[in-house]
């Protein structure tokens, strides 16, 4: 059975835009450095009246106006962040109170960069079992808050944002459109490579992002180009099927090497990370709203969701437009 259609995309930046040649009057770093190795140019980073919450409700609101729906009929918000507003309640219950839909069910999921497929299986499984008939489904991160300003190895690579879809429940009138398939990983063995140093129950701190970098690299690699061929055998596509793969923006190396393993062209690929950076859990959806609304994605085309992050965890799903 085809899974929830996706009624409409939204995103949200920070006003506030930070150059790699601004970084680099920071941290001993620089603009060749940043752009030969992570293809990054600039990131969005939060204003004192930017927060996660803010910015997935502007995404939330975009996404509702796109898919021409009100607020009111939502039943369900899936945020996923690993940057809240607070430790509780979710920031998806905030969300949920700025929108005005109250009643429904709204909560966060945890799985870093991955979170957007995490949010987007969760919210379609809750979907098919009847328990709303539309979703909005967001990934959202303030990570310039849990950045060590001071580690160039890590402060220039994240930026932040969100990036919001509205969903609506399999209804056999959907002339094939919909989640075609998803599959999502864990393996908790990789905590020290990518992870928080702090932490209500370890420190009672928030922590900075600690990351080993090339080991990541090499596991994000392996481990995308094996679930996408995942996605694609259990629901009978080929790479050559595919019209776009929009995929987590942490390195544009990445993205090549993933695409070069598939044979998928590069120019099926959709890159936004030279102007948001890695915004961790709102990378997939603020990139899918971008390739949206400039007219690359069009409604019937075959798209392939992907992401790796800390955990690890990493994902992938196949949606017909
Ligand atoms: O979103 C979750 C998933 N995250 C990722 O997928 C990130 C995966 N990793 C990466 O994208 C890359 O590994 C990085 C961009 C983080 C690093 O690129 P790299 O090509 O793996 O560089 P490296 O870590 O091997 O460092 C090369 C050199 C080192 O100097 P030495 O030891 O060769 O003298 C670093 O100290 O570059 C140095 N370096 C920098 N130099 C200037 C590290 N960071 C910087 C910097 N500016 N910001």
């Amino acid at each position: 059975m085809t899974g929830s259609r996706l009624l409409g995309t939204g995103s949200a930046l920070p006003r506030r835009i930070v150059t790699n040649a601004e970084l680099a009057t920071r941290v001993d770093t620089s603009d060749e450095w940043i752009t030969a190795r992570t293809g990054i140019r600039q990131r969005h980073i939060a204003g004192d009246d930017e927060t996660t919450a803010t910015l997935a409700t502007a995404a939330a609101r975009a996404a509702l106006v796109d898919a021409g729906v009100e607020a009111s009929s939502i039943g369900l918000i899936v945020l996923a962040t690993a940057t809240p507003d607070n430790t509780f309640p979710a920031t998806a219950t905030k969300v949920q109170a700025a929108l005005g839909c109250q009643g429904g069910v709204a909560f966060d999921v945890a799985a870093v960069c991955s979170g957007f497929l995490y949010a987007l299986a969760t919210a379609d499984s809750l979907l098919k079992t009847g328990m709303a008939r539309r979703a909005l489904v967001i990934g959202a991160e303030t990570f310039s808050r849990i950045l060590d300003w001071e580690d160039r190895t890590t402060c220039v690579l994240f930026g932040d944002g969100a990036g919001a879809v509205v969903l609506e429940a399999p209804s056999g009138d959907g002339g094939g459109a919909g989640i075609l398939g998803t599959k999502l990983h864990s393996d908790g063995d990789h905590h020290d490579l990518l992870y928080v140093d702090g932490g209500p129950s370890s420190t009672q701190t928030v922590g900075h992002v600690r990351m080993r970098g090339q080991e990541v690299f090499r596991h994000a690699v392996v481990n995308l180009s094996a679930v996408l061929k995942e996605v694609l055998e259990d629901t009978g596509f080929v790479p050559a099927d595919l019209d776009w793969v929009v995929p987590h923006q942490a390195n544009a190396r990445i993205l090549d090497a993933t695409a070069r393993k598939l044979g998928i062209a590069p120019e099926k690929v959709v890159v936004t990370v030279q102007d948001h950076a890695n915004t961790s859990a709102a990378s997939v959806p603020l990139a899918l709203d971008v390739a949206r609304k400039d007219g690359r994605i069009k409604a019937g085309d075959l798209v392939m969701l992907e992401a790796m992050g800390g955990g690890f965890t990493w994902g992938a799903s196949l949606i017909r437009m």
